[in-house]
């Protein structure tokens, strides 16, 4: 059929635009290897393989590959079959959703939790909703959230104000500035991605009870990995009970896939019932949800894996630091080594994976302000001495080559 427009020629502009300005994104073809992670192989596009050690992965404590999460899937999957076979309303519930969903509310210390079939879609969902629920909401959203919560605020209808990166002084400026009676929901994250950084959590509670608004936070980055028990920074620092809303995902330290909120009863119940994200979609495979649930019981008590986790990270921060290479450090699992321009992060990224083996992929603007393109390790407790001697070695040897600067060790 002729088509009145030029859909190919569109196309090719859109595409094209993306490949002039760098930005093009190409995927590297990964297969894990079960029980070896982080070690995997690479399909290069000739089709020949090379083995690889991956250092961008979320799986941040290795939990893909814990034989009670396998366990758990191999058993469900067993006894039900792969697909749940309907939305949540329609057959899609199963005893394997219920039991995450109560392993969740406890992990925050709510009383109800909600799954989704991601993190994305569960702040896409819930924020996108919440406006349904309270007529003339404001939500004040710091301008570093993550692309689903932007989207869920964004597609809303409401109200929204963008407040400066954990600045709290602005944000007071923003809340003083609206009519005190609308109703009002701030909306933050715990542990930052692109700079490992942590949100001022406590401040932003402080300026909610002062204003009455509620809270809602994305934990996906700190889920796992930051409390007693697994149960993100909010826990740590024991500010759950201040939270209205906590996001989280199954996908990165439960090392499965899902996300999730917890927050009351009620809220709960209202998002279940107006959110289509929640309601128009098949449930997560039963076998998902036995996984991801075995996961979360089971890191709600190894503390051990979490301080292997953070040893980790501080390792690999004091060598990188100790070769003079500009990282950022905020005390957080992520490692961000900053190269500056996209030119070189690609180079560099290259380089790793095709003389050394190891990947790690570039991450540059949109996803970073352009000047700050950079190298972004998650390094893990199944990262050896010899994966991280390798790892130093390769950045020691790359950073020379493309004649990148240093800082000064003797200052
Ligand atoms: C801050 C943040 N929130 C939400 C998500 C989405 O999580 P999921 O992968 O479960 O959709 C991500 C994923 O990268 C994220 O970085």
């Amino acid at each position: 059929m002729e088509h009145t427009v030029d859909f190919s020629a569109q196309l090719d502009r859109a595409l094209n635009n993306l490949h002039e300005e760098g930005r093009y994104r190409t995927f590297i073809d990964i297969e894990r290897q079960q029980g070896n992670f982080p070690h995997a192989t690479w399909t290069k596009p000739d089709g020949t393989q090379q083995p690889i050690t991956v250092w961008c992965g979320n799986d941040y404590l290795g939990m893909g590959q814990h034989p009670v999460v396998m366990a758990a899937m191999h058993d469900a999957i067993d006894a039900v079959g792969a697909g749940s076979g309907g939305t949540r309303n329609i057959s899609g519930t199963t005893v394997f959703h219920k039991r995450l969903e109560a392993e969740l509310a406890d992990l925050h210390g709510k009383e109800s939790a909600l799954l989704f079939t991601s993190a994305y879609i569960a702040n896409d969902a819930t924020l996108s909703t919440l406006p349904k629920l309270f007529p003339g909401l404001i939500i004040y959203s710091d301008a570093l959230n993550h692309a689903s919560m932007i989207e869920g605020v964004r597609r809303n209808g409401g109200a929204k104000r963008i407040f400066r990166h954990n600045d709290i002084a602005h944000l007071r400026e923003l809340l003083e500035a609206d009519d005190p009676k609308a109703p009002k929901l701030i909306a933050f994250e715990s542990v930052y991605s692109m700079d490992g950084d942590f949100g001022p959590i406590s401040e932003i509670c402080d300026l909610a009870d002062e204003f009455g608004a509620l809270t809602y936070i994305d934990e996906v980055h700190a889920v796992g990995m930051y409390g007693p028990r697994g149960g993100g920074v909010t826990e740590r620092d024991n500010l759950a009970h201040r939270i209205d809303i906590i996001n989280g995902t199954l996908a990165k330290a439960y090392g499965v896939m899902g996300g999730y909120i917890a927050a009351s009863e009620k809220m709960c119940d209202a998002v279940r019932s107006y959110a289509p994200g929640f309601i128009f979609t098949t449930s997560l495979p039963p076998a998902v949800a036995a996984g991801a649930a075995a996961s979360v019981a089971h890191l709600k008590k190894d503390q051990d894996l979490r301080d292997q986790h953070q040893t980790q990270a501080k390792i690999l921060k004091l060598r990188l630091k100790g070769l003079g290479l500009p990282i950022i450090d905020h005390g957080s699992h992520i490692v961000p080594v900053i190269v500056g321009d996209p030119v070189h992060t690609k180079v560099l990224s290259d380089h790793l994976l095709a003389d050394y083996g190891i990947y790690v992929q570039p991450i540059n603007f949109p996803t970073v302000p352009r000047g700050t393109e950079r190298l972004r390790f998650t390094p893990s407790p199944v990262h050896g001495p010899d994966e991280m001697d390798k790892l130093i070695n390769g950045m020691d040897a790359l950073w020379s080559h493309c004649a990148l600067n240093r800082a000064d060790l003797a200052g």
